[in-house]
């Protein structure tokens, strides 16, 4: 599988990086760095930092993206993994500096020159995936497939009641996404809460391992544990990003999913972000308000179940 991963790197996107660097059949073309989780400079430090640490300097090229989300305020997420995104571990600059090349440019020349061969990992908000689909609008065809981490499944959020926040931040670059005719699978926060957590024991586990890895993730973790501990009164920590990489390497990690339409509400104030998205369980929409006409076809594969246990061993093992 050839592979992009775009990423607000801080926290759990690191860990998703290393899921794809320790799988065999996965090539990792680039990462691509998008607004989102702590200042934009540090993602692109944290990137390059997660690849040596993994063994890979100089391997995977890195390239930076769009700073700031495309019509609102920019928003981070240093409250969760530190101000430096890494539990302010400071870590020393990797020797591998970023390309010069813009990324929503390497997206769109790496998918069209591989038409149906790249498989891409959107794990930030949507605003260099939207960018790319509106200057190059082919890729959404030329992809393999999109697997986007975000939005919910009608459940509650982790920025308002109503939306998580790699939509909440660029709701309108969302919005495009999804209505551009891309390959969807989905990986929500909902299925995030409910499947990718990493408890204390599983969190202990890695850190007896004692590798390179596991001090690595248990430093880079620290933040989200500490947040965890203040905020729910325990350690354990969710990782959504990793959760959406490990259902596209695995497929078999998934135990069920729906063809959904998934619309991204743009003008809403309580409900900025908010993920709509359509169920069986639901009347036809033309039956319960004419008003509303026939509903569009499915844009997305919803991830609703995974075999929670078997991606927390397939994290684990990654750390070895
Ligand atoms: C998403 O938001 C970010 O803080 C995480 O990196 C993840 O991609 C979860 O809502
Ligand atoms: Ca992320």
């Amino acid at each position: 599988m050839r592979l992009i991963i775009d990423t607000d790197t801080a926290g759990d996107d690191c860990f998703s990086v290393l899921l794809a660097l320790a799988h065999p059949g996965v090539k990792l073309e680039a990462l691509t760095i998008c607004n989102g989780n702590v200042a934009f400079e540090r993602q692109v430090e944290n990137a390059l930092y997660t690849l040596e640490a993994a063994g890979q300097g100089g391997n995977i090229p890195v390239y930076a993206g769009i700073p700031k989300p495309l019509m609102r305020p920019p928003l981070d997420a240093a409250y969760v993994f530190g101000l430096d995104g890494m539990s302010d571990a400071n870590f020393p600059q990797a020797k591998q500096r970023p390309e010069a090349k813009h990324a929503v440019d390497a997206i769109i020349d790496l998918v069209m020159a591989n038409p149906g061969e790249i498989t891409l990992l959107a794990q930030a908000p949507l605003t260099n995936i939207g960018l790319a689909v509106a200057k190059e609008p082919r890729i959404a065809q030329a992809l393999k497939a999109l697997w986007i981490m975000g939005g919910t499944d009608n459940g509650l959020g982790n920025v308002t009641p109503a939306a998580e926040f790699n939509f909440y931040v660029d709701p309108e670059a969302a919005r495009m996404v999804f209505q551009a005719g891309f390959n969807i699978s989905l990986v929500t926060w909902t299925l995030t809460v409910a499947s990718s957590e990493m408890s204390e024991a599983d969190l202990a586990a890695v850190e007896a391992m004692e590798t390179p890895l596991s001090r690595f993730f248990t430093t880079v973790n620290a933040a989200a544990v500490a947040f965890s501990r203040a905020r729910y009164g325990h350690g354990g920590t969710l990782h959504p990003d990793s959760l959406a990489c490990a259902c596209l390497l695995d497929d078999s990690l998934i135990t069920a999913s729906e063809a959904c339409v998934v619309e991204i509400e743009t003008g809403g104030g309580l409900t900025r972000a908010y993920s709509s998205v359509s169920s069986s369980l639901l009347p036809d929409q033309e039956e319960a308000d004419p008003a509303l006409g026939v509903a569009g076809a499915p844009n997305a594969r919803v991830i609703k179940a995974v075999d929670s246990a078997k991606f927390r061993r397939v994290l684990t093992d990654a750390l070895r």
